[in-house]
């Protein structure tokens, strides 16, 4: 006898509200969220970045109100990018290493009013220093040169150890930076210091507002296509992901987020480690501008890809959305 009914009815699961929560698979928790922050120079200084509707660029005394901010609501972990005043930056970047620059200023007040009670991320690449805004150093010929880049990542980023940070993240995409950085790390007595590495980066047309951030995107000549991945190519994603997991990354980073959901799923079902995903500017301004034009409702967009970005198997998410989502998850 054929039944004159479904045999199987999915949506009896989804009649109520009670019980799609019941069912649900993916469940966000601020603890999955890491809000990204820019330094600026000065005092009580808020500047808003025109390019980010709501995003601003603080000094260092209100960067720690935000810091508190994120850590009432809940969030882990913050990550740190300075804008460098104009006259401090340079062909061969010597700012990344003064033990008094923004960053440096930053990790120190953070640690100085709220110890170790939240994580602090900072970014490892020469771009927000550089005269050019590229993210390591040229050689005569305008090449982004590997090697040399490396000796000044791995200053730059024991500077920020000396500072206090907890994690040194290199976005920079130079062969062999994890391996010097956690060389460098161990020889210099911080086994602890983790390396969250933007292992798979693409060459994006999402990252313009960072840079108007930063300040590095009106420097910036030509591309950085001949470090960053090609929007084509997964496998060679893998191979930057296994690289840098034996050189001695804690976890991974992909980014952009959105648009490479299939190289987070493909990278956690390849490697067990944590892998998380940035949620880049050009994403964030795009929800914004579609917000502005009623394509639909802030927090609904917003939480939709968050958790798709959970869904396809992130450890976390770092998202200038990170204080809206978390106020929102917190009920
Ligand atoms: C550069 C860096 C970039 C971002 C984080 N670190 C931009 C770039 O590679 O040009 C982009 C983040 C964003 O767009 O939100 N080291």
């Amino acid at each position: 006898m054929t039944a004159a009914f479904p045999a199987t009815r999915l949506r009896r699961t989804r009649t109520h509200e009670w019980s799609r929560r019941l069912h649900r698979q993916t469940v966000l928790s601020p603890a999955d969220l890491i809000w990204p922050l820019f330094v600026i120079d000065g005092e009580g200084v808020e500047q808003p970045v025109a390019s980010l509707p709501g995003v601003s660029r603080w000094s260092v005394d209100l960067l720690l109100d935000r810091v508190g901010e994120a850590s009432e609501l809940g969030i882990p972990c913050v990550a740190l990018f300075p804008n460098t005043p104009a006259g401090l930056r340079s062909e061969a970047a010597e700012e990344a290493w003064n033990p008094d620059n923004l960053i440096c200023q930053a990790v120190r007040a953070i640690r100085d009013r709220y110890g170790d009670s939240i994580g602090v991320i900072c970014d490892v690449a020469l771009d927000p220093y550089t005269s050019h805004g590229q993210d390591g150093l040229l050689d005569e010929h305008g090449y982004v040169a590997n090697d040399a880049t490396l000796e000044a990542l791995v200053k730059q980023s024991l500077n920020q150890v000396a500072a206090g940070t907890d994690i040194v993240a290199p976005s920079d995409m130079m062969d062999g930076r994890v391996g010097a950085i956690r060389q460098a790390l161990e020889d210099a007595g911080h086994a602890n210091i983790q390396i969250m590495s933007y292992a798979a980066k693409y060459a994006s047309a999402f990252y313009g507002p960072f840079r108007d951030a930063v300040g590095s995107g009106d420097r910036l000549k030509g591309d950085k296509r001949t470090y960053q991945l090609d929007a084509g190519n997964s496998d060679e994603a893998m191979r930057e992901i296994a690289l840098d997991i034996a050189e001695g990354a804690d976890s991974v980073m992909v980014k952009p987020g959105l648009a490479y959901l299939d190289i987070i799923r493909m990278a956690r079902d390849r490697f067990d480690v944590p892998v998380f995903a940035y949620q880049v500017s050009g994403e964030y301004a795009l929800i914004e501008a579609g917000v502005a034009a009623n394509v639909g409702d802030r927090e609904a967009l917003v939480m939709e890809k968050l958790t798709a970005f959970k869904r396809a198997g992130c450890a976390g998410v770092l998202t200038y959305y990170a204080p809206f989502a978390a106020r929102i998850l917190n009920g």
